[in-house]
């Protein structure tokens, strides 16, 4: 007998007008920076969500003698854009049921180098960002939202990435839309909005081709926005299925108190979507031994992050690099138990039964 065919961590469905809208460009000759899809995709768009974080740091003019407060449970990303301003990024552990950055130790963490707060909007739920957005306004700090991972989630009816001063976004292929690589910085200040247009494009000067500081080519093509237009239009049909995604997970695994489920756990007045489904294994259980048993019954899954204080990049042997080290140990946990279980859009519902049943066999539940 055959195995049964592998079911894939997530992959894109391109179910709407991408095709047209691509065509469209190639049709057309529009297919570098600039075009009529890059005009409607709205924000200052950008090569990708790790782009779309330094190009927020640097457009707010942070840089060396700076701290920026970012959770230790993250992509690498959050450090790097930080770390790549100048500034110094300055670890905060997460919330348990969310594991997105704690208020109460960012209150404990400010100093009078501190400038920035950078919360992460973590497998799709939104941080807690009002008490966040208080301790920024009583200490004059700016808030970078990191929303890579939830568009069209809302916190208190507000959309986030619209919360803070800047908000990023990822159109990475895993992401509810893409661009296959992509990414967007958000703001509804007029003055960073055209800092950030600047920075992106190499920081011409008045006279093209004269430059009077530092900029990057972190431009977006046309073709990438025709795709990423043509996904935005079906965002609300593509919550909901990725919330049903969430759902029958939630269902098939209700009675395993033996996992910390991650989808359906957030807190009152929010919308969150469903990025990824992610849970927690047992403390006792081998968490890579159990995603290679899973990948041996079909099953594609990935690793959680690795805290950026586990981060060997951050261990402080490297010139010029800082010390992240220290004891975060909710972001800790995350890191060694947490696994996400195939996700994407294409996902068939006996696809996520079977995946479930994995889960059940793998655990002596089946
Ligand atoms: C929370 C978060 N921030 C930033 C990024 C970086 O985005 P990109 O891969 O587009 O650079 C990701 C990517 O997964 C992410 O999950």
């Amino acid at each position: 007998m055959s195995a049964p065919p592998f079911i894939p961590v997530c992959e894109p469905l391109l179910a709407g007008r991408e095709s047209q809208y691509v065509n469209q460009c190639l049709d057309t000759g529009w297919i570098s920076s600039a075009g009529q899809f890059l005009e409607r995709f709205d924000g200052v768009a950008c090569s990708n969500g790790t782009t779309a974080l330094h190009l927020a740091c640097v457009a707010l003019g942070l840089g060396p003698g700076d701290e920026v407060i970012a959770p230790a449970f993250s992509i690498i990303s959050t450090a790097n854009a930080i770390q790549q301003s100048g500034a110094r990024p300055v670890l905060v552990d997460v919330e348990p049921d969310t594991l997105c950055l704690d208020p109460r130790r960012v209150a404990a963490a400010i100093t009078p180098r501190t400038k920035a707060i950078m919360p992460v909007h973590m497998y799709g739920h939104p941080a807690d960002m009002d008490p966040l957005l208080e301790l920024a306004r009583g200490h004059g700090l700016r808030v970078i939202e990191d929303a890579a991972q939830v568009h069209g989630a809302s916190y208190q009816g507000r959309v986030l990435g619209g919360l803070g001063d800047l908000g990023c976004f990822s159109f990475f292929a895993n992401k509810l839309i893409t661009t296959g690589e992509g990414g967007m910085v958000v703001t509804d200040d007029a003055d960073l909005a055209g800092r950030l247009r600047l920075l992106r494009n190499l920081a011409h000067g008045p006279k093209r081709f004269e430059h009077h500081e530092l900029g990057y080519n972190y431009r977006l093509t046309n073709i990438q926005a025709a795709l990423g237009l043509a996904q935005l239009e079906r965002l609300e049909a593509i919550k909901t299925a990725k919330a049903a995604i969430g759902d029958r997970y939630n269902h098939n695994l209700a009675d395993l108190d033996e996992l910390t489920l991650y989808w359906g756990r957030y807190r009152p007045g929010c919308e969150p979507v469903m990025w990824m489904y992610g849970l927690l294994l047992p403390p006792d259980r081998d968490r890579d031994q159990f995603m290679a048993d899973l990948k041996a019954l079909g099953v594609d899954s990935r690793a959680f992050f690795l805290p950026l204080n586990q981060q060997p990049v951050y261990d402080g042997t490297r010139p010029g690099l800082p010390d992240l080290r220290g004891s975060f140990p909710v972001s800790e946990d995350a890191g060694r138990r947490g696994l996400y279980l195939p996700s994407g859009l294409a996902l068939t519902e006996d696809q996520i039964d079977r995946a479930s049943q994995a889960v059940r066999q793998l655990l002596g539940r089946a």
